[in-house]
C-alpha cells in the first residue's frame, strides 16, 4: 500500500485552484446542491467554459427549490452552449425530486445514485466534497495519475476498472473532499497529459512511472475508431421579423433544445418546413460524441407566415438570441446570416 494524501494534502493546502464552487481546503464544507450542479457541468466539459455557466445558474437560482421551481425552457436556455443536453434535463429532474423528497440531498453515495443524472461518479464526487465520506472520486485527471503512479500499462478505456481499484486504496479517511479535488488539480496543472512537470511534484518520490521514465507515455490507449460522418440539413426562414424555431423533441439528439428546423441527420426524413425559394449554403461542421455532422444550411425570406408544425413557432427577430441555441444551431445561424441580408 502507497500512501500519498499527506504529500498531496499539504500540496493543496497551498496550491488548490481557487474555483467558484469550491471552498478552500480545510474551511469545512461545500453545500450539496452547489457541488453537483458544478459536477454535473463538469462532466464532459472544462472548467474554462463552466465557469461563467454556474454563476450565471447560482444567481438565477441559489437553491435547490429554486431551481426545480424553473421553467424547462429557461434552463434549457441558459444550458444552451454547454452541450450533452440530457444533462439539462436531468438536472431539472433531480431538483424537483430532491424538493419532493424533502429538499436536502441523500448523504449517502447509495441516495445520490437513486437521483436522475447522478451515476458512479458524481455521486462519489458529491459524497466525498459535500459530505467529507471516504468516498474515491474517478475522473479523467485522477485516472493518468494513478495510471503513473502505479505505472498500469494496460489501455484506456480496459484499465477503468483497475484504476478504480488502485484509486481506492489511496483514499485517506481524513479530509476524503479536498483529497478528490486535490487528485484532480494535480492531474490539471502538474501531472499533465502532455508535459508532466515532475520537477515540481508533490508525489515524485512515489512514482512508479517517472521511476521507470515513461510518466508522459502514460495512460496508454486503444486506438480509437474514427467517427462516422453524418448528413442533415437545416432551415432558417424569416417571415417578415419572425424566425421559425422549434423545440427538439425531449430524447434524443439535441433534446429539449431550441433549435432551427432540421432533418436527415437525426433519423428524421429531410422535409423543409415551410414552401419556399430556399438558398444553399455551404454547410457547417459540428462533431458529436459519436459521429461528426455536416449539414447543409437553407435560408429564405417568405411573404406571408404560414402555418407551422406543432413543435414550431414564429418568434419575433427581437426575442430571438442566438445564446439560447445549442453550439450547433448558433453555426448554422452564423452560416445563414451570411446570406439573409
Ligand atoms: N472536474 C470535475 N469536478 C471538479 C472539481 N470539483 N474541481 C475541479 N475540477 C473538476
Amino acid at each position: 500500500m502507497r500512501e500519498i494524501a499527506p504529500e498531496l494534502l499539504a500540496w493543496y493546502d497551498r496550491h488548490a485552484r481557487q474555483l467558484p464552487w469550491r471552498v478552500p481546503p480545510g474551511q469545512g464544507r461545500a453545500d450539496p446542491y452547489r457541488v453537483w450542479l458544478s459536477e454535473i457541468m463538469l462532466q464532459q466539459t472544462t472548467v474554462a467554459a463552466v465557469k461563467a455557466y454556474y454563476e450565471r445558474f447560482t444567481t438565477l437560482w441559489p437553491g435547490v427549490g429554486d431551481l426545480a421551481a424553473a421553467r424547462d425552457e429557461q434552463v434549457m436556455a441558459e444550458w444552451a452552449g454547454l452541450g450533452y443536453y440530457a444533462r439539462a434535463r436531468n438536472l431539472l429532474a433531480c431538483a424537483r425530486q430532491v424538493v419532493a423528497s424533502g429538499g436536502a440531498f441523500p448523504a449517502t453515495r447509495a441516495g445520490l445514485q437513486a437521483l436522475p443524472g447522478i451515476g458512479p461518479y458524481t455521486s462519489a464526487a458529491i459524497a466525498a466534497i459535500a459530505y467529507d465520506q471516504p468516498e474515491t472520486v474517478v475522473d479523467g485527471n485522477v485516472e493518468r495519475v494513478v495510471a503513473r503512479l502505479f505505472a498500469v500499462q494496460t489501455p484506456l478505456p480496459a484499465a477503468k476498472p483497475e484504476l478504480v481499484k488502485l484509486a481506492e486504496t489511496l483514499t485517506p479517511q481524513q479530509r476524503p473532499g479536498d483529497f478528490a479535488q486535490a487528485m484532480m488539480d494535480l492531474g490539471a496543472t502538474i501531472c499533465t497529459p502532455r508535459n508532466p512537470a515532475c520537477a515540481i511534484c508533490p508525489l515524485v518520490q512515489k512514482c512508479d512511472a517517472r521511476a521507470q521514465g515513461i510518466a508522459a507515455d502514460l495512460p496508454r490507449r486503444a486506438a480509437k475508431p474514427a467517427k462516422p460522418r453524418r448528413e442533415g440539413v437545416a432551415w432558417v426562414v424569416l417571415s417578415g421579423e419572425r424566425i421559425l424555431l422549434e423545440r427538439r423533441p425531449p430524447k434524443g439528439l439535441l433534446g429539449g433544445t431550441l433549435a432551427f428546423p432540421s432533418a436527415g441527420w437525426d433519423g428524421t426524413e429531410a422535409a423543409p418546413p415551410v414552401k419556399a425559394d430556399w438558398q444553399r449554403l455551404d454547410p457547417v461542421n459540428h462533431v458529436f460524441t459519436h459521429f461528426s455532422l455536416d449539414m447543409e444550411v437553407r435560408v429564405a425570406r417568405i411573404g406571408e407566415q404560414l402555418r407551422t408544425g406543432s413543435a414550431q413557432e414564429w418568434v419575433d427577430l427581437n426575442d430571438f438570441s442566438p445564446s439560447d441555441l445549442p453550439g450547433l444551431m448558433r453555426k448554422v445561424w452564423k452560416r445563414a446570416k451570411t446570406a439573409l441580408p
